[in-house]
């Protein structure tokens, strides 16, 4: 049995990944709406790997006899009116899942939780490379975003992104 708090707060992250997942799918069908077709795959994918976090969540739950409380997932909150727009959400959105991780980690090494720090420890890496992914498509887009050209090359580049499971196995 894990502690009472660590649990409720991995329980919240099994939400917070599902609402990843619907704010992700929204940014995709406003890009493949715009015609980028490339960065609405991109976010499509993005979609999938968050659905694959939330199951992580699920059952490392289930592989420690805790219940999964499953709540309401909001609608995304961001309305996109722009790819810029899109890109800049996707990287703060990021970030603050970064925050609601470091949180789960700090709440089970207060409790000496080894097992739960072990498992969040794929999610501390994954999370640094969201961010680096988030971080290097707003700088492509800030020096390339202008010019149709090169837009239509970027559009092409996110279209090659192909979704492969996670490399964590429960
Ligand atoms: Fe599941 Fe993009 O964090």
């Amino acid at each position: 049995m894990l502690d009472t708090k660590v649990t409720e707060l991995l329980n919240q992250q099994v939400n917070k990944e599902f609402y990843s997942a619907y704010l992700y799918l929204d940014f995709s069908n406003f890009c493949y709406e715009e015609g980028l077709d490339g960065f609405g795959n991109w976010y499509r994918v993005q979609a999938q790997e968050e659905r694959d976090h939330a199951m992580l969540f699920v059952q490392y739950l289930l592989n420690n006899g805790e219940k999964v409380a499953l709540e309401t997932i909001e609608k995304p909150a961001v309305v996109p009116e722009n790819a810029k727009m899109v890109l800049a959400e996707g990287l703060k959105h990021e970030r603050y899942v970064t925050g609601l991780i470091h949180n789960i980690y700090d709440a089970a090494h207060s409790v000496k939780d080894f097992r739960t720090m072990q498992f969040l420890d794929w999610f501390v890496k994954e999370q640094g490379e969201e961010e680096t992914n988030a971080e290097g498509l707003v700088k492509k887009y800030e020096l390339f975003g202008d010019d149709p050209k090169s837009l239509y090359m970027l559009d092409n580049e996110l279209g090659a992104r192909v979704y492969s499971a996670p490399s964590l196995v429960l």
